[in-house]
């Protein structure tokens, strides 16, 4: 079962998020909508990395509200797949940009072997208990060599304490042998990426006021606003990092 907060943050404000960007405007959308903390270079290093180009068929794995899918059409003119357990989220997601949207859990994607190109997870893994189960079911789903554009957080130690709750840090090398056990081959990554510019993170934080000013007073807010304070406590304690991973299909 998923953790209350989690379902707060990935469900409700998800949700909450769709509504303030059709209060703000269509540019707020893919700023808001990234979730899982990618920001342009970080996208741009991912897409870049995954040789991502028009047409090319991009499932996201874990899409929440869109945003990191929405930008890749946008900026690379692939035709993204989003994947996503939370109703709302893939409500919103569908809203904000018109994407095709499945509601369904990475450990069990409905779509036939090798029948994508592309695959993206960002800011999900740490969030799933049976990773092994979401790596081998994108592995099946890819077509043989296709690339796969991993953000983690990972942990300095085995044990985080206290880790926000539902969140269950791999370390690096947990991640790497992981990896490699469901067949994907590690191509290249990089460590604490990030540096949105102030555009970037002025239509972000606008979005989240919007969201704020309306359902401040929410539980599932109070919620999700925790579970960002403990992960950005550990972040600035060095206990957690963003890594950006390229691998690649066997
Ligand atoms: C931090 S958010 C990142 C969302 C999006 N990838 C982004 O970067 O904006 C994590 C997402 O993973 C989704 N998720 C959680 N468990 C999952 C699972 N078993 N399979 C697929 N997605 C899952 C959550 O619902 C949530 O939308």
């Amino acid at each position: 079962m998923i953790a209350p907060a989690m379902a707060a943050e990935f469900d409700d404000v998800a949700g909450w998020t769709a509504d303030a960007v059709e209060h703000l405007g269509e540019r707020y959308a893919i700023p808001a909508a990234c979730r899982g903390s990618a920001d342009p270079a970080g996208l741009a290093w991912l897409a870049e990395a995954c040789e991502l180009t028009a047409g090319t068929r991009l499932l996201d794995v874990g899409a929440g509200v869109g945003g990191p899918a929405a930008w890749a059409a946008e900026r690379f003119g692939v035709r993204p797949l989003l994947l996503e357990p939370m109703p709302s989220a893939c409500r919103a997601a569908a809203r904000l940009f018109g994407l095709p949207v499945v509601t369904a859990e990475g450990g069990r994607i409905p779509l036939r072997g090798g029948s994508v190109d592309a695959a993206w997870c960002l800011g999900v893994l740490d969030t799933v208990q049976d990773k092994a189960a979401v790596l081998s079911e994108i592995h099946r789903v890819l077509r043989p060599g296709a690339p796969l554009g991993l953000l983690a957080v990972v942990a300095r130690h085995p044990t985080v304490l206290p880790a926000p709750e539902g969140n269950l840090f791999p370390t690096g090398r947990e991640l790497a042998e992981l990896l490699t056990g469901t067949g994907f081959d590690l191509i290249e990554r990089i460590d604490r990426p990030g540096g949105a510019p102030l555009s970037w993170t002025r239509r972000a934080e606008r979005a989240a006021a919007t969201v704020a000013a309306a359902h401040g007073t929410d539980r599932a807010h109070s919620l999700a606003v925790r579970q960002g304070q403990s992960l950005t406590r550990l972040l600035a304690a060095g206990e957690i990092s963003m890594r950006l991973i390229h691998s690649r299909r066997r």
